[in-house]
């Protein structure tokens, strides 16, 4: 596990998020909340929506304007109907720059059991 440098922290103003690619092809979305930066894989953990299209950074909440789920960034909490928790990166802001500690790719676990085609559904007794 290492500190990898992902960018520095005047390329992600406050209240913005972007993504950036590190450690030989890590995704990873840094969000900037104003008084703290999060790193984090780029999709919402609901349905894979890319974050750094559907994220709204407001007040030290991250809504994924797909469906409104939304977290508290300072807290990491899940605010109203959410029901994932936001994964993270550890980070860190030294010299100028934005560092997530890095041991492997986070992934989040998406179901696939909707594999079930429409037809199967609605035949279904
Ligand atoms: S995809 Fe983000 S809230 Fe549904």
């Amino acid at each position: 596990m290492s500190w990898i440098r992902v960018c520095a922290a005047a390329e992600v103003p406050a209240n913005t998020a972007k993504k950036f690619w590190v450690a030989g092809g890590i995704p990873m979305l840094i969000v900037n909340y104003g008084s703290g930066f999060r790193a984090m894989p780029p999709v919402c953990p609901h349905m894979e929506e890319p974050l750094e299209d559907s994220g709204v950074v407001a007040n030290c909440i991250l809504t994924c304007t797909k469906h409104l789920w939304a977290w508290n960034l300072l807290t990491l909490e899940m605010q109203g109907e959410t029901e994932r928790p936001l994964q993270v990166y550890e980070v860190k802001q030294e010299g100028g720059d934005v560092f997530a500690l890095v041991d492997k790719e986070i992934l989040y676990d998406f179901e696939t059991d909707d594999d079930m085609d429409d037809d199967a559904f609605f035949n279904k007794s």
